[in-house]
C-alpha cells in the first residue's frame, strides 16, 4: 500500500519529513527524488530557491505541518465561537422585535461591549467573515460582521472608545429594519421588480422608527441605521442625502456593509472573494461613499492578506507577495517560482483566498471536530 501524502507549501519543510513524490524546478528537472529523507542541507536549499513552490510529502512526517497550522486554526475557531455568540443575541433582538415590536436596548449594548473586547484578532476575523455560511443565518452574521468591520474601520480612523461603542450599537442594528420585510421578498432569487425594490429600501426608515424613541440612544446611533444606504453624491436611499450631510456612523457603517454582502453567498448571488470586493470599493464605489472611509479600509484591509495563499482564475494557487497601491485588488503573486504582477496581467485574477487548511485539509478536519 503506498503512504498517503499531503501538499505543502515548500516554506513549511523540515527535516525527517520523506517527499511523496519527485521535487521538479521550473524548467522540469528533478531536484529531489521521491522517498528521499529530507535532512537539514536539503530542506534549507529548497527554501532558499522554491520558497514558495509546493511540495508533496508523507502523510505520517507532516506533524510539524499541523502545528504550524493548528495555532491559526484555534485563533480562527476561538473567533468564530464570538461570532456565533453574538449572532445568537442578534436573533434574540430580531425574536423581541417580531413578537413585541421592541428592541432590547440593554442587550445591544451588553453585545457591542463584547464587540469591542473579543474582536482584536483581525487576520482570525477577516477569515471568518468570508466563510461559507447558511442562507438561514444570513441576517444576523451580516449584522455582525458589519459590526465588526466597522469597529475596525472607526479604530483605524482614530474614533474615541466611547464612539467605538455607539458605533458598535448603530452597526449591530442597522439592518434590523428587514424584520418587518416580507421574507419572501428578501430572499427571492433573481431580478427584484421595482415594486419589491422599493419594499427592500424602506428598512433604513423602518429600522430608524424602531430605535428613534428608545430611551438612552444616541441621535449617532439612530442616524447610522437611517443613512446606511445615502451615497455621498446624493445617489442614495431613503433622503437622496450629500456629503456632510450623511452622519459619520452611517458612512463607516456603508463600507462595511458593501464588503460583507459581496463576500456572502445570498438566494440571488455567488459569493465573492474579499478581493473582488476591493475592486468593487476601489472601482465601482468611488465618489459614492466617504474617500476617507473608503481608501482607509480598501488599503488597511488588503495589507492583511500579504503571505496569503490565493486561487488565480487560471486554477493555480499563489502567494500574494505585494500590495500595488494604484490598484489594490490585483497585488504581485507568487506562482510556483515566477511573480506575476496581476496588475499587469489583467486576464488573470483572484477567485478566492486559500488558507493553510487546503494544504492540511486532512489534519484540519481532525482539528476541527476534535
Ligand atoms: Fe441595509
Amino acid at each position: 500500500m503506498h503512504p498517503k501524502t499531503i501538499t505543502v507549501p515548500v516554506f513549511n519543510l523540515n527535516s525527517g519529513m520523506v517527499l511523496g513524490d519527485d521535487f521538479f524546478d521550473a524548467n522540469g528537472a528533478c531536484i529531489v527524488s521521491k522517498g528521499v529523507v529530507l535532512n537539514e542541507s536539503i530542506v534549507s536549499r529548497l527554501k532558499e530557491r522554491f520558497p514558495y513552490k509546493l511540495a508533496c510529502i508523507q502523510d505520517v512526517h507532516a506533524q510539524n505541518v499541523v502545528t504550524a497550522g493548528s495555532s491559526k486554526i484555534k485563533r480562527i475557531v476561538k473567533t468564530e465561537v464570538c461570532f456565533r455568540q453574538l449572532a445568537n443575541g442578534i436573533k434574540s433582538i430580531i425574536r423581541d422585535v417580531q413578537s413585541s415590536g421592541k428592541i432590547n436596548i440593554r442587550e445591544v449594548e451588553g453585545m457591542s461591549v463584547q464587540l469591542l473586547e473579543n474582536f482584536k484578532d483581525y487576520a482570525a476575523v477577516l477569515d471568518s467573515i468570508v466563510k461559507e455560511r447558511s442562507l438561514d443565518e444570513y441576517i444576523q452574521r451580516h449584522c455582525v460582521n458589519v459590526s465588526v468591520l466597522s469597529i475596525m474601520l472607526g479604530r483605524w480612523l482614530g474614533l474615541s472608545d466611547s464612539e467605538l461603542m455607539m458605533l458598535a450599537q448603530s452597526a449591530l442594528l442597522h439592518d434590523i429594519g428587514k424584520v418587518k420585510i416580507d421574507e419572501r421578498i428578501l430572499n427571492k432569487p433573481g431580478y427584484l421588480t421595482s415594486l419589491e425594490f422599493t419594499a427592500i429600501k424602506r428598512h433604513s426608515i423602518l429600522g430608524y422608527e424602531l430605535v428613534k424613541d428608545l430611551k438612552h440612544i444616541s441621535p449617532l446611533v439612530s442616524s447610522g441605521i437611517l443613512m446606511h444606504h445615502e451615497k455621498i453624491d446624493g445617489s442614495g436611499y431613503p433622503l437622496g442625502l450629500r456629503g456632510a450631510e450623511i452622519s459619520p456612523f452611517a458612512k463607516i457603517i456603508a463600507v462595511a456593509d458593501v464588503f460583507d454582502a459581496i463576500t456572502s453567498k445570498r438566494p440571488y448571488k455567488c459569493k465573492e472573494s474579499p478581493f473582488h470586493a476591493l475592486s468593487v470599493l476601489e472601482n465601482e464605489l468611488c465618489g459614492k461613499l466617504d474617500p476617507l472611509c473608503l481608501t482607509t479600509f480598501v488599503q488597511r484591509i488588503s495589507m492583511f492578506y500579504i503571505g496569503e495563499y490565493v486561487r488565480l482564475s487560471n486554477g493555480n494557487l499563489a502567494k500574494i507577495v505585494k500590495i500595488n497601491h494604484s490598484d489594490i485588488s490585483r497585488p504581485l503573486v507568487m506562482q510556483g517560482s515566477e511573480f506575476i504582477d496581476l496588475h499587469k496581467a489583467s486576464k488573470l485574477s483572484i477567485v478566492e483566498i486559500a488558507s493553510l487548511a487546503d494544504f492540511t485539509k486532512h489534519h484540519f478536519c481532525c482539528l476541527i471536530y476534535m
